[in-house]
């Protein structure tokens, strides 16, 4: 029998990449999402690599009535998957009670509603931005790192929404929790159909690094700008962990296996991340290698609330979920690079 998975935030960048790996792993996925941040066309593109059109409804999730009613509707959800967010790290900062209102009451509103419904097992989509800068006498970072005080609204729903769901299940609450801390998901599936549309897709003017390179590679933006090169790193710019979202996708099978059919602690924590560090400047250049295509490009100030370097120790996802981010590099920014000559094609962007 097929379990159903009910999979937040499925239209997003990462909840769509997700979708596809947990329809071929064999489940069966409802999506609920309010397309805030996303476009319905995403479910055709699920649809065509897996050959499979997930369940959706449109729901917000602050709106408790209405995601009561998608619990009654499908009442074989034995899992959740929550990646429903508002995620801008900038516009958290300018807008903090939406923030707060969005990514709290959401999760509030799912973890009262799954003992009624008798859902197992939530796995939380949290973040590496816990972590803040870690002391670099401790990088690779840990999942026992201290966490340090969020620089803005945004990191703090995160580090709110892990202290939230251990309260929870401290309190007696028959559910069990895997949290995820992403570090940076990049890329787009390398679907074999050729319309298949699935990747990041973001408003406006992007803030992340590489869908701004593969704006200014196709034009779209004049030039783009190295935030600082006068960092503590070998090259002087800034150091992340730049993680295949296909990869991070297969984590959350892998967690949702573990914590639905496993008898494991209530609550655990992984960082997923490919387990090491690479520079701005080295994504750049690694970037126009594998696609032999040219980025306009500067050094610029720091920005603001940047940290320095990050990037995970992996391991305890590697033993214990059975999991590794093992993609190269240049493959990744292939995919992200191809996602961008879809855009265009399709004459999105
Ligand atoms: P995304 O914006 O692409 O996806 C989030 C989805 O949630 C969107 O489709 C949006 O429409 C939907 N949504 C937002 N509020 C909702 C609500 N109230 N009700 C229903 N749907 C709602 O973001 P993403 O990059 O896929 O991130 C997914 C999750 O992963 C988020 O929780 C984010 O904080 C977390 N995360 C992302 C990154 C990253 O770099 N992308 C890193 C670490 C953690
Ligand atoms: C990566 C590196 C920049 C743009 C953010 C959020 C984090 C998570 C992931 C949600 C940095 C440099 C970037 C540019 C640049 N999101 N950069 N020029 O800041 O590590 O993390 O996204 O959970 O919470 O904080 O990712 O892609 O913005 O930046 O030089 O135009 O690229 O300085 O070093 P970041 P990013």
């Amino acid at each position: 029998m097929k379990q159903t998975i009910l999979v937040t935030g499925g239209t997003g960048f990462i909840g769509s990449h997700t979708s596809v790996e947990l329809i071929e792993a064999g489940y069966n996925v409802v999506i609920v999402d309010n397309l805030s941040n996303s476009k319905i066309e995403v479910l055709d593109g699920i649809e065509k690599i897996t050959g499979t059109r997930p369940a959706f409804e449109q729901v917000d999730l602050r709106d408790f009535e209405a995601t009561k009613n998608v619990f009654l509707k499908y009442p074989d959800i034995e899992g959740i998957i929550h990646f429903a967010a508002s995620k801008a790290v900038g516009e958290s900062v300018q807008e903090p009670l939406m923030y707060y209102r969005n990514n709290v009451v959401s999760l509030l509103n799912l973890l009262e509603l799954m003992p009624q419904y008798n859902v197992k097992g939530l796995i939380f989509s949290s973040s590496c931005t816990v972590y803040g800068q870690p002391n670099p006498e401790n990088l690779p970072v840990t999942e026992e790192a201290p966490h340090q005080k969020a620089t803005s609204p945004y990191g703090n729903t995160k580090e709110i929404n892990e202290q939230i769901i251990l309260d929870y299940i401290h309190s007696g609450a028959n559910i069990k929790s895997i949290v995820l801390r992403y570090f940076n998901p990049i890329g787009a599936h390398s679907s074999a159909h050729p319309s298949a549309l699935i990747g990041e897709l973001p408003n406006g003017v992007p803030n992340n690094l590489i869908p701004y390179v593969t704006q200014t590679a196709m034009g779209i933006r004049k030039e783009l700008t190295i935030f600082g090169n006068d960092y503590n790193t070998p090259d002087g710019t800034c150091i992340r962990d730049y993680i295949y979202v296909v990869d991070l996708a297969k984590a959350h099978v892998a967690a949702m296996a573990r914590v639905l059919d496993q008898d494991t602690d209530k609550i655990e924590y992984f960082n997923i991340g490919t387990g090491h560090g690479n520079s701005t400047l080295e994504i750049v250049e690694t970037f126009e290698h594998a696609t032999k295509v040219k980025v306009n490009w500067k050094y610029g100030p720091r920005r603001e609330g940047d940290i320095e370097k990050i990037w995970g120790d992996c391991s305890k996802a590697n033993s214990i979920l059975g999991w590794k981010a093992d993609t190269p590099l240049s493959d990744v920014l292939l995919s992200a690079w191809k996602w961008q000559e879809k855009l265009r094609a399709d004459g999105v962007m």
